[in-house]
């Protein structure tokens, strides 16, 4: 702290007087003004009330204005040198100070990862537990387990990224996979743990296929799995349409479809109202007022025995949906791609309290585990 000069209406100003070295450009040009400007300034007008003083005051205070005056001046000359100096510095160093700042970046969670997480806790909520598996499989794991026919389609080259690796030997063993479902991590759960199983499993799954517009060679899904003894599929319907409930809304009406799966039997498709058109019908939903989101079913007893699970005293149910699709049907994505790109000018519409989706249009909906 300067020293004071023993006036209070001075050293009132001191606390002014030792910031002086930290002020900015901007900050140092108006403090000049307000301190020693000839209209108004805090000094200038001390200075002019010396000649109204009793000739016994004037000597002194004059003094201590004019000492002050000094200690200003120099504070200022001292802080715009040592500003030159930055500015010179930085100049030499390339620094551009003209150039607008950077603006501010917001990080969010990929759409995608959003759809997972949301759609976990839904199934935490209800008493699931997450698990996850490896991505390198075996055949056995990904596809004879889960009652796959020796010639089923699934496992042509065409669709399966088979590993250059040895095949693992023993019961369980074969060629290594990327595995093409998550449904393998289904058989692993029932091997380490006895019934009850109440599973959610989210991963990464691999398949051979295009990238284009409505497939990924690589893209993420969503297992579940029940077990239990009486467990029927009015449990199934019940716990689905509840996340149906959760995840879209309290009023989206869904429906279940007969289908296949060699790991189910029943097997069904679930479909949700269309999130676009709600029901009336639009180029999304291809004018049928529904999206398909999951396949599922009643677990196959073939699968119960690889698993080491008593067929006669336990059921179960399971299911398995797509998160990119669902991802696309929510937020309106017309290509799939674009949640692979990481192109900032897309993603930062999911930044919360952002802009979110952009009102296209989905070309396809069908095949929301896999790629339909
Ligand atoms: N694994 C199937 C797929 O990739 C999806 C699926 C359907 C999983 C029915 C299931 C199920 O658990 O019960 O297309």
């Amino acid at each position: 702290m300067a020293n004071p000069t023993g006036y209070p209406e001075l050293d009132a100003l001191l606390p002014r007087l030792d910031a002086i070295p930290s002020l900015e450009v901007d900050a140092l040009a108006s403090e000049l003004i307000a301190v020693l400007g000839r209209k108004n300034g805090a000094l200038t007008e001390a200075l002019k009330s010396v000649a109204s003083l009793p000739m016994d005051q004037r000597k002194g205070y004059g003094a201590a204005v004019n000492g002050l005056k000094a200690s200003f001046e120099a504070a200022f000359a001292a802080r715009r040198e040592s500003l030159d100096t930055d500015r010179q510095r930085q100049e030499a160093a390339g620094v551009d100070l003209t150039m607008p700042a950077r603006r501010r970046w917001v990080g969010s969670e990929h759409p995608v990862t959003r759809v997972v997480d949301e759609i976990v806790e839904i199934f935490r909520g209800i008493g699931f537990t997450v698990a996850v598996g490896p991505e390198v499989e075996t055949d056995w794991y990904n596809f004879t387990a889960l009652n796959f026919p020796e010639d089923h389609p699934a496992m042509d080259m065409h669709d399966t990224l088979y590993v250059d690796a040895p095949p693992v030997a023993g019961e369980q063993g074969g060629r290594l996979l990327l595995r093409t479902h998550t449904s393998p991590v289904q058989i692993r759960a029932m091997l380490e743990s006895a019934p009850p199983v109440r599973v959610i499993i989210p991963g990464l799954v691999y398949r051979n296929d295009p990238f284009d517009a409505s497939h990924a060679p690589a893209f993420s899904q969503i297992e579940g799995l029940a077990v239990d003894e009486g467990i029927s599929f009015v449990d199934l319907k019940a716990t689905l349409i509840h996340f149906a409930h959760r995840f879209f809304s309290s009023s989206t009406k869904v429906r279940f479809r007969p289908s296949f799966f060699p790991f189910t039997e029943p097997s069904a498709e679930m479909d949700v109202e269309c999130q676009l058109c709600h029901g009336s019908g639009c180029p999304a939903c291809k004018g049928t007022g529904w999206m398909e989101i999951l396949g599922c079913g009643m677990v196959h007893p073939a699968v119960f025995e690889h698993s080491g699970i008593d067929a006669e005293r336990y059921t179960g149910w399971a299911f398995g949906m797509g998160p990119h699709r669902i991802a696309m049907l929510r937020y309106g994505v017309p290509d799939i791609r674009l949640l692979y790109e990481g192109d900032m000018r897309f993603l930062e519409q999911f930044v919360p309290g952002g802009r979110r989706g952009s009102g296209a249009r989905p070309e396809r909906s069908e095949g929301a585990a896999g790629q339909g």
